[in-house]
């Protein structure tokens, strides 16, 4: 059965909405996907702040359903469910999408799905790149770190993550310390660019101990320091300096993904997988040197798949075919969905 689902998402500081259709062999279609952004709302804090956040995705959310709407050329009698991010987030952004939804599935009848985002997240490569269960993910973003054998729509194994930042917020904090610009990992990997990763090399945290689990707070530790050695010596941090600062940054990120999920590729490879492939989501999964040093880790057998930017960072499509995986697997729909703050996949 071909399913058009309405995906709302509001769990953190894009306010998004979507139509997306999937058919009954598996494969979607992105009718629509509208993400408004907040970072000029939160800019002048330094992070983002909860309760702008949901205000802000309260008064937004109903125009960009709307404008979704618009774009697909469709109207919500055209829709078959709806399908919002129930969690995990910052609960107050949580809730306003959940409202949302609610209000729109009990004014249309339409069935209504809760999804975590993380599953969001985890099932992008299914409308992208229409990968066969099960397939490996590396999710790594400015709040999730997890690699991940996906095993269907509701069924997630967890090899590993990090144990404290999540890699797109050490990123953050990295460029923060070298004066660089938000968001950090742009900022960083442009420095980079002419920057010796060699010059002040950094730590690679946990890679002498086995298993799939990563830290990166440690690193942030070290940039700091090396940077303060910089500038006491120099009386200031050169050009040059923060460049290679930098790039030994993206260089120690790097190494820690790549061979962590080299690990997990052993695991996930033991389960003899018909149609074995590597997917990648997550702001961070951007990074052009950790994308590239995760494509080497595929050869002709493995196959690796990164979807488009855009739906690879926070967006309402993933939620939306998510929504319409869990639909066509069955999956109960019902107007009784609580939002979560925590939810583990
Ligand atoms: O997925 P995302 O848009 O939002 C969530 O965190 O959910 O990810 C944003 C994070 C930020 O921390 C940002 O610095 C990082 O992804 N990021 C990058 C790059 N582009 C965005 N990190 C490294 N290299 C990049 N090119
Ligand atoms: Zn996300």
């Amino acid at each position: 059965m071909t399913l058009t689902l309405l995906g709302l998402e509001s769990s953190c500081d894009d306010t998004a909405a979507a139509l997306v259709r999937r058919d009954a062999a598996g494969a979607g279609t992105v009718l629509s996907s509208v993400v408004q952004g907040q970072a000029s709302l939160h800019a002048a804090f330094g992070g983002v702040v909860p309760e702008i956040a949901a205000r802000a995705h309260a008064e937004r959310l109903d125009h960009c359903v709307e404008q979704a709407l618009d774009e697909a050329g469709l109207r919500l009698a055209g829709v078959d469910g709806i399908a919002v991010t129930s969690g995990p987030g910052l609960i107050g952004g949580v809730l306003s999408g959940v409202m949302c939804a609610r209000g729109l599935a009990a004014a249309t009848g339409l069935p209504l799905i809760g999804v975590n985002h993380l599953a969001g997240h985890a099932l992008t490569p299914r409308l992208t790149d229409a990968l066969a269960f099960p397939y490996m993910m590396l999710l790594v973003s400015g709040g999730h770190c997890q690699i991940l054998i996906v095993h269907g729509p509701e069924r997630f194994e967890r090899l590993g993550g990090t144990i404290d930042d999540a890699p797109g917020e050490a990123f953050d904090k990295a460029a923060r310390l070298l004066g660089l610009g938000q968001p950090g990992g742009p900022a960083i990997e442009a420095a980079a660019r002419s920057g010796d990763p060699g010059r002040y090399p950094l730590p690679r945290p946990l890679l002498d101990r086995p298993g799939c689990d990563m830290s990166f707070s440690g690193l942030k530790t070290a940039i700091l320091r090396a940077r303060d050695r910089i500038v006491a010596a120099e009386g200031g941090l050169p050009r040059q300096a923060q460049a290679d600062l930098a790039a030994s940054f993206q260089a120690a990120v790097r190494d820690v993904l790549v061979e962590k999920t080299r690990r997990a590729m052993d695991v996930y490879l033991d389960l003899r997988p018909a149609a074995p492939a590597l997917a990648v989501a997550g702001g961070v999964a951007a990074n052009g040197a950790i994308r590239e040093g995760l494509r080497a880790l595929c050869d002709e057998t493995v196959r690796f798949a990164a979807p488009p930017l855009a739906l690879c960072t926070d967006n309402a499509a993933m939620i939306a075919f998510a929504g319409a995986e869990r639909m066509a697997a069955g999956a109960p729909a019902g107007t009784d969905l609580t939002a979560r703050p925590r939810w583990p996949l």
